[in-house]
């Protein structure tokens, strides 16, 4: 899909129908844009996996991966569930109007005020994390009368093949209850009259394209569960496996489906009725949405590297520096011109490490062109910040060629809001 982005008569690359180079005369650049109808595409191929190897199964949307009220309203109308981590994301949920009872709550340290604020609005289940979390829990909704649905997060041991800072799912990790903890923690909430205990989870990391991993955390988790089960003389009735499936940053990276991904979690997994959730991000949202540049200076270091900068950088990506992420791109406004020129693509922030790409062919560059950097739909906009007080972008939502801005581009104001003198 990488390789055979669309272009118009003009020659420029369009998005979701719509003519980038138009995009970022009109809105400025850096610019995310989103191609709406591929995110709603990867969303349907999902749920239809998973009805088809789990007609109980649930599609969670992992709000992290990109966060705006306009995404909740899609998600919301597709159907898919949907994963907050903060009391930020569930804020803006819930002001998108996005119904609470179908939210899920993570977090590996959520406060007092998080909690209380997840009761107060229903939120129907929490993801505890530890054992803080449980005893908090359990005392504020004794507190409030409340008595919400619990999973338990687990770390279960897994070391999935991905980058190491996002390997979640290995025994030394943040996350979660240990296995031997869980045991413990599942007999204490299902003995508590002000919880509900519903279901396990875990996440064993992000960008996996070993579907093994996939099976083996399936098989190891029902194995889990069983033993839970027969500790504290109740059924379990749901599962959640997380999220993690990889996608292509290069063109010669591999396509998983969500067909393969389901298929892969149904050959660990027995019982085809269980309540089995899962809570892909990136897949949905990563390679729907492009970054748009303008190019501007140019450094040749002859014999070594030719430096090209953009006006944006590691503020609105920082998956290159935290990462060593790789990514492809175009020149939008030439992206079928002969490519002649070897050159990495920096950003313009006081970093050595703020770099976008690494050595690649592209047309001869000139100040004015326009960059397209292709799979950043997820984690760039939701891990954007103001180093160097860098404005962030705006971002596009794209539909059938309409454009329609979701997120306006910060000002210099903006960056006075919280400032106080
Ligand atoms: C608990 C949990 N669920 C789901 C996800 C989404 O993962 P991905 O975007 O790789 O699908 C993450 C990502 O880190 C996570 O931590």
């Amino acid at each position: 899909m990488l390789a055979n982005f669309a272009v118009n008569k003009k020659g420029h690359l369009t998005w979701g129908g719509a003519d980038t180079v138009e995009l970022a005369k009109e809105y400025g650049t850096p610019l995310y844009v989103i191609d709406e109808d591929m995110l709603r595409q990867r969303a349907t191929d999902f749920q239809k996996a998973m009805k088809k190897y789990f007609p109980q199964g649930e599609v969670i949307y992992a709000g992290k991966a990109l966060f705006c009220q306009a995404l909740c309203d899609i998600v919301n109308e597709l159907g898919l569930s949907l994963d907050v981590v903060s009391g930020g994301e569930l804020y803006v949920a819930l002001k998108s109007g996005y119904p609470p009872e179908k939210i899920y709550f993570h977090g590996n340290n959520k406060s007092l005020d998080e909690l209380k604020m997840a009761l107060n609005n229903n939120v129907g289940t929490i993801v505890v994390d530890n054992w803080f979390e449980l005893n908090n829990l359990e005392e504020l909704a004794k507190e409030m009368q409340k008595k919400p649905r619990i999973y338990l997060r687990i770390a279960p041991g897994i070391e999935a093949h991905t980058h190491v800072h996002i390997q979640t799912g290995q025994e030394d990790s943040k996350f979660g209850f240990t296995k031997d903890d869980a045991l413990l923690a599942a007999k204490k909430a299902s003995l508590s009259p002000n919880l509900d205990l519903k279901g396990l989870h875990c996440h064993v990391g992000s960008q996996i394209v070993n579907l093994e991993s996939f099976t083996i955390t399936a098989k190891v988790m029902s194995e889990i569960k069983a033993k839970i089960e027969r500790e504290i003389s109740k059924e379990i009735e749901e599962l959640d496996l997380g999220g993690g499936l990889g996608i292509q940053y290069l063109p010669e990276d591999p396509y998983i489906s969500p067909d393969e991904f389901v298929k892969a979690i149904s050959l660990g997994l027995t019982d085809s009725n269980i309540k089995l959730r899962v809570e892909p991000g990136r897949y949905l949202i990563g390679q729907a949405g492009i970054t748009l540049y303008t190019i501007g200076s140019k450094k040749e270091i002859p014999g070594l590297r030719t430096y090209v900068a953009v006006d944006g950088g590691m503020t609105d990506n920082p998956r290159v520096a935290l990462y060593d992420a790789k990514y492809h791109a175009v020149l939008a406004n030439k992206p079928q011109k002969e490519k002649t020129d070897l050159v990495s693509i920096a950003g313009k922030c006081c970093e050595s490490g703020d770099m976008l790409v690494w050595d690649i062919m592209l047309p001869h560059i000139e100040p004015g062109d326009i960059l397209a950097v292709f799979s950043t739909g997820a984690y760039n906009y939701s891990m954007a910040s103001n180093y160097n007080l860098l404005p962030r972008p705006a971002m596009i939502f794209v539909r059938d060629g309409i454009p329609r801005m979701v997120v306006r581009r910060e000002t210099y104001e903006d960056l006075l809001l919280r400032d106080i003198k």
